[in-house]
């Protein structure tokens, strides 16, 4: 006889896509069809609950998923908790679709919408992604070890060459308010210069640290910069366009430019810039993030078993543990004054 499901899951994934979803996904998978519930995949994040666009999971659903990089449910940026009808469609569609439970993987603007469901009675759990690494109830989002990753082997890459020209090379990156990738890729890949949203900084300072490392006979230098950054004599983003996501977030690029551009200008030195963009966020996750979306998919799971909803799985030191997702996200978690610190000792 066919055992009787505890239940049904809903699972999808929001904002933009991070290596190590898969992983998270095939988690939940594993250990709700173990726990004996059903689960149903949630299309392209909030936007599938509001159109009612899922699709079964099985064990062999996600079978050999857990090096992908995407999402095999997609993933969008769709607010439903800015329209009254969008939010009454969701709540009628959870019913309809006999779903129990819902976990949602995704970073502050999604998780946003799981506490504010919480808040309406769902039984929501979340798990936070994020090449950004920037969610306050976690030590750290999967997603961003791989793009870590990704900005280490650019820098390297950057270093022969701008060695070889005597250039300056100006590697711009992801992290939109806070600089996670911008400081520990650039620790890792010996950058020379640092640039991130939470340090305002002048071009009369960048270049000072870039005339420095020349004066002592390095004539060539690495400047990452998180597309973030502002200089503190302007404060102003640099962004692509004047176009708003439904979060209200501006598409941000361009500052690698601006800051190269200065650069030349001031100091004489011949500079590049290279844009790593989306590249950050495509491809296979490292080992860490595969563990670590494996882990926070099963502790998902655990969570409803439990009944600890309007949760969000986490990382604290090496144990996965919860928060509430009303204390997950009260601000950002900004880059730890340490670490800064111990990038500044190699600018120069
Ligand atoms: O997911 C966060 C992030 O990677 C930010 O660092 C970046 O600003 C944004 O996504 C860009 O996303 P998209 O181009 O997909 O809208």
């Amino acid at each position: 006889m066919a055992k009787q499901s505890k239940g049904t899951i809903g699972v999808l994934t929001g904002g933009g896509d991070c290596p190590g979803l898969n992983a998270v996904i095939r988690a939940i998978v594993r250990r709700a069809v173990m726990l004996e519930y059903s689960v149903l995949g949630i299309k392209n994040g909030w936007l599938g609950l509001v159109k009612g666009m899922v699709e079964p999971l099985s064990l062999l659903s996600v079978s050999g998923i857990l090096p992908r990089g995407g999402t095999i449910l997609g993933t969008s940026r769709t607010n439903p908790s800015k329209s009254e009808s969008d939010m009454k469609k969701l709540l009628t569609n959870l019913k309809r679709l006999k779903i129990d439970f819902v976990v949602a993987v995704g970073g502050e603007d999604t998780l946003g919408v799981a506490r504010y469901l919480a808040g309406q009675g769902v039984d929501v759990v979340g798990v936070p992604k994020t090449i950004d690494n920037d969610v306050e109830g976690t030590d750290q989002t999967f997603g961003f070890d791989t793009a870590v990753s990704i900005v280490t082997e650019a820098i390297d890459r950057l270093h022969s060459t701008a060695e070889a020209h005597q250039r300056v090379m100006v590697v711009e990156v992801m992290g939109r308010h806070t600089g996670w990738i911008a400081t520990v890729g650039g620790l890792a890949g010996g950058a020379d210069c640092i640039l991130i949203p939470e340090r305002p900084t002048t071009m009369d300072q960048i270049c000072e640290v870039l005339q420095k490392r020349h004066g002592r006979g390095r004539v060539f230098s690495i400047v990452v910069v998180a597309e973030g950054f502002k200089l503190s004599t302007d404060g102003h983003l640099v962004t692509k366009d004047q176009k708003l996501d439904q979060f209200g977030h501006v598409h941000l690029g361009g500052i690698g430019e601006v800051i190269g551009k200065e650069i030349e200008k001031r100091t004489g030195f011949e500079t590049r810039v290279t844009v790593l963009g989306h590249v950050q966020r495509g491809g296979s996750p490292t080992a860490f993030d595969r563990v670590l979306g494996t882990r926070y998919g099963v502790k998902a799971v655990d969570l409803i078993e439990e009944k600890k909803f309007g949760s969000m799985v986490s990382l604290r030191g090496n144990r996965i543990t919860s928060v509430p997702l009303s204390k997950a996200m009260r601000r950002l978690k900004f880059v730890d004054p340490e670490l800064v610190r111990t990038a500044e000792i190699f600018y120069g």
